[in-house]
């Protein structure tokens, strides 16, 4: 925090006024569900986007990104938030959902961010960065947003004007995921709960994959899925329990399409049993559910790739692992993986150097501890 304090004073010669923390997120079970009604198992982790904000008063918007120094300070005016496809692209997004909603941010903002997450790695960079920018603004302007309002608004701003179909998970347990539990979230309610995460180790292992096609492949499951739902006369596949779907499943006649309702039936289940498992500390059981969730995203939703399968496989390898699986949208980005904590490090050892033998580096892996929320908007 102290660092990124200097650095908005070397930028723009002048203290901050609020500066917000937003975590990443990896999901641990339950994906591509969150645009189908199903249940999420997400949870924080402590890596995410940090932004520091003061306001202006000229109308203008500036952005610096510890991470594009190159870019310099980003400007744009209120009256004219035209994207320009780059980072900026993402809290601009954000306050263009504000300005529409009729809150007033309408004086102007410097904004600085920086981050510790990888981006395009399925751990939710996007999300972090819009709820950062949001809680500073939030605070900056007093508006009054509730924890909910926020995680729609981010997923406004995604849907809106980053071209992503994209669900709530991100947003929602960026905002509201706390220290060491993992969020169980209905996706059609909002309903949410929190489950201790207990004695176990999620490793996060990066495959440095990133699918340049990542966003139109998205947009396109989630049109699978919508029209499957519209064949079974649902208005969202998690509705169906797996009998349920079992019996209606003729009234799908797209190959493609059936093969995702599969996916998001069953995906939607495991979750259900994955929650009740991590309740009940069954590590084994919860390992059993993962793998299976990465089975169905390989070849039912098809949005794994190569790497991903490699990591996930090996993984089931090394003494200790209860379960592997991809994380996220896919198509690249991150596996998670549960372990016996005493499993973690040389696990993390060995899957990288079989990684590196197989694809020439190694991945980056993350050991994590439950995350944290520094977020702090109206309950
Ligand atoms: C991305 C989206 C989420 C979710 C996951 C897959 O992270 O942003 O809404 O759909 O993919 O579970």
């Amino acid at each position: 925090m102290k660092a990124l304090s200097l650095a908005f004073i070397k930028v723009y010669q002048k203290e901050e006024q609020v500066q917000c923390f937003a975590p990443g997120r990896v999901n641990l079970i339950g994906e591509h569900i969150d645009y189908n009604g199903g249940y999420v198992l997400p949870y924080a982790i402590p890596l995410g986007v940090s932004c520091a904000a003061s306001r202006r008063n000229d109308r203008m918007i500036q952005l610096y990104s510890c991470q594009y120094p190159a870019d310099g300070i980003v400007t744009y005016h209120l009256d004219d938030l035209t994207l320009k496809g780059s980072w900026a692209d993402y809290p601009v997004s954000v306050i263009k959902v504000l300005l529409s909603l009729g809150y007033a941010v309408d004086e102007g903002v410097q904004l600085m961010f920086d981050s510790s997450l990888p981006v395009g790695a399925g751990l939710s960079s996007s999300a972090a960065i819009e709820v950062a920018v949001l809680s500073a603004l939030k605070e900056l302007f007093s508006l009054s947003i509730t924890n909910k309002q926020a995680a729609l608004i981010c997923q406004w701003a995604e849907n809106r004007f980053m071209g992503v179909n994209s669900g709530i998970m991100d947003p929602f347990v960026s905002v509201l995921g706390q220290k060491n539990s993992a969020v169980l979230l209905h996706t059609d309610t909002l309903d949410y709960r929190y489950i201790p995460l207990g004695d176990v180790a999620v490793v996060i292992v990066n495959s440095g994959v990133k699918h340049s096609l990542a966003a139109s492949a998205y947009n396109q499951r989630r049109q699978e899925c919508m029209q499957a739902a519209k064949d079974l006369g649902v208005s969202s596949l998690c509705s169906l329990t797996p009998e349920a779907f079992e019996q209606k499943k003729h009234l799908i006649t797209n190959p493609v399409s059936l093969k995702r309702a599969y996916h998001a039936v069953y995906e939607n289940d495991r979750t259900i049993r994955a929650a009740k498992a991590l309740e009940q500390q069954d590590w084994l059981s919860f390992g059993q559910l993962m793998t299976a969730s990465h089975i169905s995203l390989r070849d039912a939703f098809e949005v794994s790739c190569e790497e991903l399968d490699f990591l996930a496989e090996q993984a089931l390898h090394w003494p200790g692992v209860y379960g592997a699986r991809m994380t996220g949208g896919g198509f690249g980005g991150c596996t998670v993986n549960l372990m016996a904590p005493s499993a973690a490090e040389s696990f993390s050892a060995a899957l990288g150097q079989w990684y590196e033998q197989r694809f020439g580096f190694r991945p980056a892996v993350y050991i994590c501890a439950a995350g944290h929320t520094g977020i702090n908007f109206v309950p």
